[in-house]
C-alpha cells in the first residue's frame, strides 16, 4: 500500500519503527496521525518526533495504536440515518431477501451493530425474515466489551423508551441487551483493510474511512463492491464520501446520509 505523501520524514520513521512490533500505521493520513502522536508525546513527556522515535517500543507502539482506534460511538448515532434505515432502506431489502446479510465494519463496542440489530428484528419479525449481523473491529478492547453486551444510560440516550424496555434489562453493572438480539450478531476482531465478508446486503462502515489515506479509501471501496451484491448498498459516516472518481462504483442515493447503492459494472 502506498503512503500518503508525508512531508516530514520524522513520521515515517515513526511509522517505519511501530511496523517492525507489528502495528501498521501507514494507512491512515498524515495529518490524523500527526495528531495522534502529539497526544503520545504530550503524554509521555517529550519534546519532539524525533525524541519520540527513541523510546518507541513494542509497549509504546501498542499504546499509539490504540489511541488511533478511537472508538467512540453511542446506539442510534445520526438519528436521522437510522430512522432512513428503518423507513426506507432496509424494509425494501427485506422484501427481497429471505436473509438480510449486514457488516458492520469498525463497530467498536458495538452500538452501531445493535442499533441495526433492534432495528431489524422489528422489521424482520412483521415480514417473517431473518438477518445476520458481522461486527468487527481492530481493536480486541471494543470488541471484548461489545460482546457482553451491557451498556451504560448514557450510550442509550438516543434509544427510544418502547425499545429500551423491549430490549434492555437494567442492572446493577449497566444496560444488558437481550439474549434474542445478540444472537444475530457476531463479533470478531478483524481489520478491514484486509478481512472481507462476502454476499452481503449492506455495509455500514461509518466514521472509520475519515481516518484514512485516499489510496487505503479506494482500496477498501474496491472491496466492499466485492463483497456486496448486486443489489448491495454501502452507509458511511456523514463526515465523509465517496470521490468522484468512485462513482463508477458506488452511486449516492441519499447524499446528505452518505447512502450508495452499488453500480453493477
Ligand atoms: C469512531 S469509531 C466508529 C464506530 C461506529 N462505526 C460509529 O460510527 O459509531 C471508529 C472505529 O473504527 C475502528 N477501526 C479503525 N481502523 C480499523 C480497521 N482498519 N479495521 C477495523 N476497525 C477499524 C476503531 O478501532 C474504532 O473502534
Amino acid at each position: 500500500m502506498s503512503l500518503e505523501k508525508t512531508v516530514d520524514p520524522q513520521i515515517e520513521a515513526i511509522i517505519k519503527k511501530a511496523s517492525r512490533f507489528g502495528f501498521e500505521l501507514n494507512h491512515y493520513k498524515t495529518t490524523f496521525l500527526k495528531r495522534r502522536i502529539d497526544v503520545r508525546l504530550r503524554t509521555r513527556g517529550v519534546r519532539d518526533y524525533s525524541e519520540y522515535s527513541e523510546l518507541l517500543d513494542s509497549a509504546e507502539s501498542g499504546a499509539l495504536f490504540k489511541s488511533i482506534s478511537i472508538n467512540v460511538t453511542e446506539f442510534f448515532r445520526d438519528k436521522e440515518v437510522f430512522s432512513y434505515l428503518t423507513q426506507d432502506l432496509l424494509p425494501k431489502i427485506s422484501e427481497k431477501t429471505s436473509t438480510i446479510r449486514i457488516w458492520s465494519a469498525g463497530c467498536a463496542t458495538g452500538e452501531e451493530p445493535h442499533s441495526l440489530a433492534i432495528l431489524l428484528n422489528e422489521i424482520c419479525k412483521k415480514q417473517s425474515k431473518s438477518f445476520k449481523i458481522f461486527a468487527t473491529d481492530i481493536s480486541s478492547k471494543a470488541v471484548e466489551t461489545a460482546k457482553t453486551g451491557i451498556y451504560p444510560s448514557l450510550a442509550l440516550k438516543n434509544l427510544p423508551p418502547e425499545l429500551f424496555t423491549k430490549y434492555f434489562t437494567a442492572k446493577q453493572d449497566g444496560n444488558h441487551i437481550s439474549d434474542e438480539i445478540r444472537s444475530n450478531i457476531t463479533f470478531n476482531v478483524a481489520d478491514l483493510t484486509t478481512f472481507e465478508i462476502k454476499l452481503l446486503d449492506v455495509i455500514v462502515c461509518r466514521n472509520v474511512f475519515i481516518y484514512y489515506t485516499k489510496e487505503t479509501q479506494d482500496m477498501i471501496l474496491k472491496k466492499f463492491h466485492s463483497c456486496l451484491k448486486d443489489t448491495g448498498h454501502l452507509v458511511l459516516g456523514m463526515d465523509e464520501g465517496i470521490r468522484a472518481e468512485q462513482t463508477k462504483l458506488f452511486e449516492s442515493i441519499n447524499p446528505r446520509l452518505r447512502i450508495y447503492r452499488k453500480v453493477i459494472q
